[in-house]
């Protein structure tokens, strides 16, 4: 039987916001999915659990902080008990594409500083390569964003520039994101570095060895737990 997706949704985000115990530092992640979770949580707050948030978003922030989630500035800062977030392609060894809603940056900036760190998705995310399902999101400064999009190219990449209403998407960081197809990716880590190497781009959307779990509901509502193999 397959479970309607809100259901499947809510589901998930009770399994993950069991993750989150009185008195931690959490991230909070961006998406349909994250946003679940931070409902999930307020819902939790309202009935006296008590944790603080550091958002991956302003609109994950203006969320948190409507269902009276508190929330703190990541320069405030220094570690967080965990990160929850969702993401579009999961690979088995637990390598993320994310980028999707256009918060990469500030999702990365987050997760970077998690002893734990979480993706929560439908399992329909989950693939046998990166680069198989979505293309690659790729964080841009404005100016000049066509030549640094043409420096992806020789990466075997084939940016589009994202846009919204007619114009270049913004990012919460003031930047454009660029969509890459890539086929699927042979070596995400090399291939991460390269794009970070360019001058221009910011950031992008592989999350390479930061996972350390993955959460995953299947259509009729199965939840699994894949934990990463000890580094
Ligand atoms: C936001 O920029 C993204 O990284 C999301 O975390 C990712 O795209 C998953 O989004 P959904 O939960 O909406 O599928």
């Amino acid at each position: 039987m397959t479970l309607p997706d809100a259901e499947r949704m809510l589901r998930l985000a009770r399994r993950a916001a069991d993750e989150i115990q009185p008195g931690m530092l959490a991230g909070l992640g961006s998406g349909t999915t994250a946003e679940a979770l931070v409902a999930e949580l307020g819902r939790r707050v309202a009935v006296g659990l008590r944790f603080t948030g550091v958002a991956t978003s302003i609109r994950t922030r203006t969320l948190a902080e409507s269902l009276g989630i508190p929330i703190m500035p990541l320069d405030e800062v220094e570690t967080l008990d965990v990160c929850i977030d969702g993401a579009d392609e999961i690979a088995p060894d637990l390598n993320v594409v994310k980028g999707r809603g256009g918060a990469l940056l500030y999702e990365k900036l987050v997760a970077v500083r998690a002893r734990r760190y979480v993706i929560i998705a439908a399992a329909e995310k989950l693939v046998a390569q990166l680069g198989t399902r979505m293309p690659l999101p790729v964080e841009v400064i404005p100016y000049g964003w066509a030549r640094s999009a043409q420096a992806l190219e020789p990466l075997g990449l084939k940016p589009t520039l994202r846009a919204a209403a007619g114009q270049p998407f913004v990012t919460d960081g003031g930047h454009y994101i660029v969509d890459c197809a890539t086929g699927p990716i042979a070596e995400p880590a090399q291939l991460a570095q390269d794009i970070k190497a360019l001058t221009g781009i910011v950031d992008h959307g592989l999350f390479i060895g930061l996972a350390d779990a993955a959460m995953t509901i299947d259509d009729a509502g199965e939840l699994a737990v894949q934990e990463r193999a000890a580094r």
